[in-house]
């Protein structure tokens, strides 16, 4: 299992759009995943069509950390759910009522009519889906998502005879609580506590808060890697190196090992020498940390968010470059 934080201090430079544009990948590759949305703002749980119900988000089960408990919030995101492509999903106008800040439907020039809406996606209790079992170690055999799909699929049919697993771990305003600059050693275990033993994921992506606090920190002790989201402006080149620099010191606790770091460009326009400036910038600080390729300022990103849908099934020629570039940062993660 690849655990990967997708962090930065600054807010607003796309730490949950790269999350999804990841977790979008994955699905579209198979790769059984879980989104954990550390960020009290919960965009990424809103954006994968699941919103958390009292005491079933990731905040609550981080206040007594138990051994794997984070199967006993999971939900699947409306994106397996619902049938997400132009050719078979019926006409049903996604609510924005919780979506992002684009503040538009999804009904664009070339975008699908259908597509899940937030504000009726129910967030399932692992009481309603058969996940609690406990799958085999050896993460190459696909065993569990064999024995959920499989379940699933009687009672769900859908097109597709496999349904992926892409599974969140919702987050809502009571991760807040964590949300401080003074922590324990035992604080920032919390997380690795509760994905303890938790083996029916390839993936898990970690959206974080813009802080270095203990939620923060918590995601990167149990990571494996942490991307860092930087967009090609001053203020975030700086904020970038601050990130970094917080990376590369956090085994002074000598407890973790420094998880890999890299750095994501995002919004990037060819067009704006500021910006190539500015990416010469990260690419002098950073060197081979900078991933490739970098994401462009793509305005479908805020009209697929507020649909609620995965990039890699958005028409259009914007959005499948979008989604390519996407499938390439997840192949280079996971290898
Ligand atoms: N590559 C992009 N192109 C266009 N809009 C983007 C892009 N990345 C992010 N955005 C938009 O910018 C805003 C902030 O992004 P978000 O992912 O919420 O940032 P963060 O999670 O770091 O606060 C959102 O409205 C999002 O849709
Ligand atoms: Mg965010």
């Amino acid at each position: 299992m690849q655990i990967v934080s997708i962090s930065s201090l600054k807010g607003g430079v796309g730490k949950s759009s790269v999350t999804l544009g990841l977790a979008s990948a994955a699905l579209e590759a198979g790769i059984p995943t879980l989104v954990i949305d550390l960020d009290p703002h919960a965009d990424a749980s809103t954006a994968l069509g699941v919103r958390a119900q009292p005491s079933q988000d990731i905040g609550s089960i981080l206040r007594k950390p138990k051994k794997g408990a984070v199967s006993k919030i999971t939900v699947p995101s409306s994106w397996t759910k619902h049938p997400i492509t132009p050719e078979t999903s019926t006409p049903a106008i996604a609510s924005t009522a919780q979506a992002s800040d684009s503040g538009h439907g999804p009904v664009g020039d070339d975008a699908p009519t259908g597509g899940a809406s937030v504000g009726s996606a129910s967030v399932v209790t692992n009481a309603d889906t058969p996940t609690s079992g406990a799958p085999g170690r050896d993460h190459s055999n696909k065993s569990s998502g064999a024995t959920t799909e499989g379940t699933e699929q009687a009672t769900t049919p859908q097109n597709s005879p496999v349904r992926p697993v892409l599974d969140v771990a919702p987050g809502s305003a009571s991760s807040s609580h964590l949300d401080r600059s003074t922590f324990k050693v035992k604080d920032l275990k919390r997380l690795e506590t509760i994905l303890q033993g938790v083996d029916k994921y390839e993936l898990v992506l970690i959206d974080c808060p813009p802080s270095l606090t203990a939620l923060t920190r918590m995601a990167w002790a149990a990571s494996h890697k942490v991307l860092s989201v930087a967009e090609p402006s001053l203020f975030s080149v700086a904020g970038t190196k601050r990130t970094m620099t917080a990376i590369a010191q956090f085994d002074v606790s000598k407890l973790w090992a420094v998880p890999a770091a890299g750095v994501i460009i995002n919004r990037a326009r060819e067009d704006f020498s500021e910006h190539s400036h500015r990416i010469a910038e990260l690419h002098e600080l950073f060197g081979d940390l900078v991933v490739q390729p970098t994401i462009p300022d793509a305005p479908v990103m805020q009209q697929i968010q507020g649909a609620a849908w995965p990039v890699h099934k958005w028409p259009g020629e914007q959005a499948t470059d979008l989604a390519a570039r996407f499938s390439t940062i997840l192949n280079g993660l996971l290898t």
